[in-house]
């Protein structure tokens, strides 16, 4: 029976969940993980999600979505997409992909990416054990451009908050306490310069009881952040966390980094995850994380 193609509606998602669950052999998602991935996107928007049908069956899931001017670029990006496996190499994903591509294209974006969105993501590349999925991206056309890696630690070993350190930097006027309420708005501005991406996890992090951020202030001002959770519900997820220059090699970052562990030891997980690294070398030497997953990168240039 031929497969047709139409736009995502929230009745579908118990189908969706059930499609992506088969298909994503490495991970595993919940009704809350894939709940969050799709309506909690920052640019939701069920006109650049598609669903291949048989019948009155799903056999097709491509969840787009675009971050629009990040240093004047505009990206689109395939956060999620499965095919059911009786169903694949029959060109569904591909047909689905193309409509998004000629949407986004007709939205004025530049370039295209796979899984690495910011803000909000489920895994920020490909892992090449999906390797029907690396197939897929360069047939569409996709270049690699980049490796990233997730940590993971093991938290269990260990009890992570350094108080003796703690003392040793309120000596130095640095105070490490839980983010508050008050503190928000001095910290969206502190990251609003150079990591003005994260004020999304910030605002998601925000959101928990207890506030899942840490800081440092030196002299009463906010110079470095931790936070956690703010990313894949259900999932130990660390991250995102900054450190300005005025405070860096003091030991500040390990300080906060550790903080984060022991609030996801004490919510009950064993391992964190250390998503999309980066100083993979800092979390190794201090927390004994080791590279977990690797993901490929790719991107295709549309203009
Ligand atoms: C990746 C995935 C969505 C592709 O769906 P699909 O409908 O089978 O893909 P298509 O049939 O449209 O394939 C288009 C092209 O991609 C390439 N491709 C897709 N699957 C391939 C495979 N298993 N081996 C080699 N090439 C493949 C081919 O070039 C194909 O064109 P061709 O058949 O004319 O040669 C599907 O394999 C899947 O659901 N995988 C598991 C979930 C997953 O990996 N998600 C992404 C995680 S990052």
């Amino acid at each position: 029976m031929p497969c047709t193609v139409r736009k995502y509606s929230a009745s579908d998602f118990d189908e969706v969940l059930v499609l992506c669950q088969n298909a994503y052999k490495f991970d595993s998602f919940t009704k809350e993980l894939l709940h969050e991935k799709i309506y909690e996107d920052p640019f939701f928007n069920p006109e650049i999600i598609w669903l291949a049908e048989e019948g009155t069956a799903i056999v097709g899931f491509l969840m787009g979505t675009c971050r629009m001017d990040i240093r004047g670029v505009n990206y689109g990006y395939v956060k999620l997409m499965a095919v059911k496996e009786s169903h694949q190499r029959k060109g569904i994903a591909r047909s689905m992909y193309e409509l998004l591509e000629k949407e986004l294209c007709s939205r004025k974006v530049d370039v295209m990416r796979l899984g690495d969105v910011p803000m909000n993501y489920f895994m920020p590349g490909i892992d090449p054990r999906y390797t029907p999925a690396l197939c897929f991206a360069m047939r569409m056309g996709f270049n690699r451009f980049m490796d990233t890696s997730n940590l993971t630690v093991n938290l269990s070993f260990r009890e992570w908050i350094d108080d003796e350190k703690i003392k040793a930097l309120h000596l130095d006027n640095i105070e490490v306490s839980r983010a508050a309420i008050e503190d928000k708005d001095e910290l969206m501005n502190f990251v609003a310069e150079e990591w003005k991406l994260w004020q999304f996890e910030l605002e998601m992090a925000y959101k928990l009881n207890p506030i899942a951020i840490h800081i440092a202030k030196l002299n009463g001002k906010i110079k470095a952040f931790s936070a956690h959770s703010a990313n894949n519900k259900g999932l130990p997820w660390f991250g995102p966390m900054g450190t300005h220059p005025d405070l860096r090699g003091k030991g500040v970052g390990k300080v906060l980094l550790y903080r984060c562990l022991e609030d996801l030891k004490n919510i009950g997980f064993k391992t964190a995850i250390i998503p999309w690294v980066g100083p993979i070398d800092f979390y190794s030497h201090h927390a004994g994380a080791v590279v977990e997953r690797v993901f490929w990168r790719y991107e295709k240039k549309l203009s």
